[in-house]
């Protein structure tokens, strides 16, 4: 559930979707919530990449490992009193600067962290801040010329001495400290965030009931890490993003990620019978992955503008797989198996 209401949170903040594929990040959620709740005033939940790796709060003060057991325990539990109880002293005395009435519930968020690049090197360090899931303020370090830039409400509130002062605190504490305990925690979780799991594409034509055109859509799941290109063809030429829906990147329960891109096609269009593919591009793949158009529409979407080659093609398929079938049943009953589920799907 964390996981997820992270997921959407790092959407609204539009930070996934610039990472390189190869990198890896570390991003702390903290939470800082006053008014009548059961929650502690502060919380931290910690993710490596897309995995929770801890949590902290103001009730324990101490970092809680998520299924797993540091090598660098007591080094690890100072970084983050250190460093989660900064952020905690700077939240509340943030929060005390916006306008709130006491008896709401109010949220500052503040979502920090760092990159670790390709090549081994320090990427962003960044920081944003949302008052009751508004964002409002903004903070970027950049490592190699160890420059603070700030935006929004900080922009208007700091003076030179105290952008100075955090500059410092970027440049020897901040900065160091988690890149260090991304290297720390990419190490003891290697086998989940460094895994590539290569993605199931279809693409799958659907008739319009209403205006006669078609839908097309390009459907990727069960993929990790979450970057993809997904690029739906006409012809062999990209279609252009505003004739797009879809792209948006979403969670799966087994921690894989789908995403989906349609394209409308008018009855006009289709009469001048364009060919659409798909190409994807993965870390998990070695080359582009181009995909043609399923053979039958699916259950309920047969298409009326062709339904004689539709039908046809369909009943060659089940002749075609039956057939198939029925020679490699004595032989390999793990392909028998795949055949019957993929053959016409
Ligand atoms: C605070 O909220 C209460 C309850 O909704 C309301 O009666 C009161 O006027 C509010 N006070 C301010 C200062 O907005
Ligand atoms: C997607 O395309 C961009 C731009 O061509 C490229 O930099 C990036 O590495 C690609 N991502 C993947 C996962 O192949």
């Amino acid at each position: 559930m964390l996981q997820l209401m992270f997921f959407f949170l790092f959407c609204s903040f539009q930070i996934s979707s610039t990472v390189k594929s190869g990198s890896h990040s570390l991003w702390t959620l903290s939470t800082l919530i006053k008014g009548d709740t059961p929650f502690p005033e502060f919380s931290v939940v910690v993710m490596l990449d897309d995995i929770q790796v801890a949590y902290y709060d103001s009730n324990e003060n101490n970092l809680i490992y998520r299924q797993f057991k540091s090598e660098h325990e007591d080094e690890e539990q100072k970084d983050a009193s250190f460093v989660f109880g900064n952020i905690h002293k700077d939240m509340k005395a943030l929060f005390y600067t916006y306008q709130f009435n006491r008896t709401h519930v109010h949220t500052l968020q503040r979502l920090a962290g760092c990159e670790l690049l390709d090549d081994d090197t320090p990427g962003r360090q960044r920081a944003l801040n949302a008052f009751n899931g508004v964002d409002d303020s903004a903070l970027q370090f950049n490592v190699q010329k160890k420059a603070l830039q700030i935006e929004g409400f900080w922009q208007i509130k700091w003076s030179q001495t105290r952008k100075d002062s955090v500059e410092w605190m970027y440049t020897h504490f901040y900065s160091p400290i988690c890149i260090k305990l991304l290297k720390n925690f990419l190490h003891m979780k290697k086998n989940d965030v460094m895994r590539k799991v290569k993605p199931r594409v279809r693409l799958l034509q659907k008739t319009l009931p209403d205006s006669g055109g078609a839908k097309v859509t390009c459907l990727a799941t069960g993929f990790y890490p979450r970057h993809i290109n997904l690029t739906l063809l006409r012809d062999g030429q990209p279609v252009s993003d505003h004739q797009i829906t879809g792209g948006e990147l979403l969670p799966n329960l087994d921690g894989t990620y789908q995403m989906r891109k349609s394209l409308e096609v008018s009855t006009e269009e289709l009469r001048e019978k364009h060919h659409y593919t798909c190409t994807v591009e993965h870390l998990s793949l070695d080359n582009k992955l181009d995909v043609k158009p399923d053979l039958d529409p699916g259950v309920g979407t047969v298409s009326i503008v062709i339904p004689v080659v539709v039908l046809g093609v369909a009943l060659l398929c089940v002749v075609g797989a039956v057939v198939f079938m029925r020679r490699r049943r004595h032989r390999d009953p793990f392909m028998n198996t795949w055949m019957s589920s993929t053959a016409c799907t």
